[in-house]
């Protein structure tokens, strides 16, 4: 059942360009309208909403950090994210105006749905994003969209945080659609964009040989650092998160910005770190502050392993290992720059000889609080 592969996990990132596909369909009709019938949340609500809070947990929480950037920008609604587990317990300041996007692979997780419970009783409309059908968090939602991965049996969360994403961004669509703040053509083009997701995924799982052996040759380091920014800044927590589930490291994920408030002390000779690098075309400051961080870093010693798009040149030169990924639309970058953080960690922690899809002390879903 694990399909000719050693683990679940390594099944399930192979299949993630099938997976991003298979979310799209069936939710675009001829004219490049987007029809999530699911929603059933009437249209006129959808454009009364003053306000966006997104809750979920662990890798589902990175995939919300990184909604809330295509949320704000495509709908101009504001927009927040909150683990579920802090949500809850703050009192937030929810109403009939605002709409709540639960997150969850397995529709089960207890944080997440003692949050969207929380919300319910103060009258917020919810939306689940959900991998499981007929579990509990969509039972309990409005609303849902399911993320169609199919079953993911390994813990560590591959291909439903690819798919979750998709949704993410189909339900910024749609309520740009809803609202008027984003037009047939504009939807259009980044529906075809996401299209394109599947094919450049898949190339990017070819090329992962390289990735592997760098890997196995950090087998006995104590410490990896993941930089990023913008929608990079999640994609360097989530490749944090998977070191820290799989190859129990220390591993930990910083905004590339916040290096000099602190994090920079930490750098020392041949520490390995990790930068997920914005593509050069679209917020191109972006992409050269983070250039300059990366020979901030490598000046003190660092050992530079740099995720940057094809073409980039700017980066070679402060890059001890460069992991090419394709160019897409500086929003979507996270679905490509996510795979080869996946596959290190696996490797990372096959070399280490931990138990890969069973990591120690996790549980696939956690249904307690
Ligand atoms: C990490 C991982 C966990 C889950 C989290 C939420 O690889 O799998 O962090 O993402 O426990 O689970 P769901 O999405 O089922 O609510």
């Amino acid at each position: 059942e694990k399909g000719g592969y050693d683990y679940f996990m390594l099944k399930e990132i192979a299949e993630q360009p099938k997976a991003v596909a298979d979310t799209l369909l069936g939710r675009i009709d001829g004219s490049g309208r987007l029809t999530l019938d699911e929603v059933r949340i009437e249209q006129s609500a959808l454009r009364e909403i003053d306000k966006i809070v997104i809750v979920a947990c662990g890798t589902a929480f990175h995939a919300g950090m990184i909604a809330k950037y295509a949320i704000e920008h495509w709908t101009r609604v504001p927009c927040e994210v909150e683990l579920a587990s802090e949500f809850r317990y703050r009192d937030p300041i929810l109403d009939q105006r605002s709409l709540v996007v639960a997150i969850s692979q397995s529709g089960e997780t207890m944080d997440t749905l003692m949050a969207l419970r929380h919300a319910r009783e103060q009258g917020s409309k919810v939306l689940a994003i959900c991998n499981t059908n007929g579990s509990t968090i969509p039972r309990e939602s409005d609303a849902v969209l399911y993320t169609h991965a199919g079953p993911e049996v390994a813990v560590a969360s591959t291909k439903a945080f690819l798919t979750q994403l998709v949704a993410c961004y189909l339900v910024a669509l749609y309520l740009g659609q809803v609202r008027g703040t984003k037009w047939g053509d504009e939807i259009y083009t980044v529906i075809r964009e996401l299209s394109d997701i599947s094919k450049q995924v898949d190339q990017v799982l070819e090329t992962m040989e390289p990735v592997r052996e760098l890997a196995r040759s950090l087998k006995d380091k104590d410490t990896v650092l993941f930089l990023g920014r913008h929608v990079g800044y999640p994609v360097a927590l989530e490749g944090a998160l998977k070191l820290k589930e799989l190859a129990y490291m220390h591993a930990e994920g910083f905004a590339a910005g916040e290096l000099k408030h602190g994090p920079i002390a930490l750098i020392e000779e041949d520490l390995p770190v990790v930068v997920v690098v914005p593509s050069p075309r679209g917020r191109s400051v972006l992409h050269d502050k983070i250039v300059s961080n990366i020979q901030e870093i490598r000046a003190r010693g660092a050992r530079t392993i740099v995720i940057a798009e094809e073409g980039d040149e700017a980066v070679v030169p402060y890059a001890d290992h460069l992991i090419r990924i394709p160019a897409t639309p500086t929003l979507l970058q996270p679905l490509v720059a996510t795979v080869p953080l996946q596959v290190f960690a696996c490797e990372l922690a096959t070399a280490r000889g931990n138990e890969v899809d069973q990591p120690r002390n996790l549980a696939k879903s956690v249904t307690v609080e």
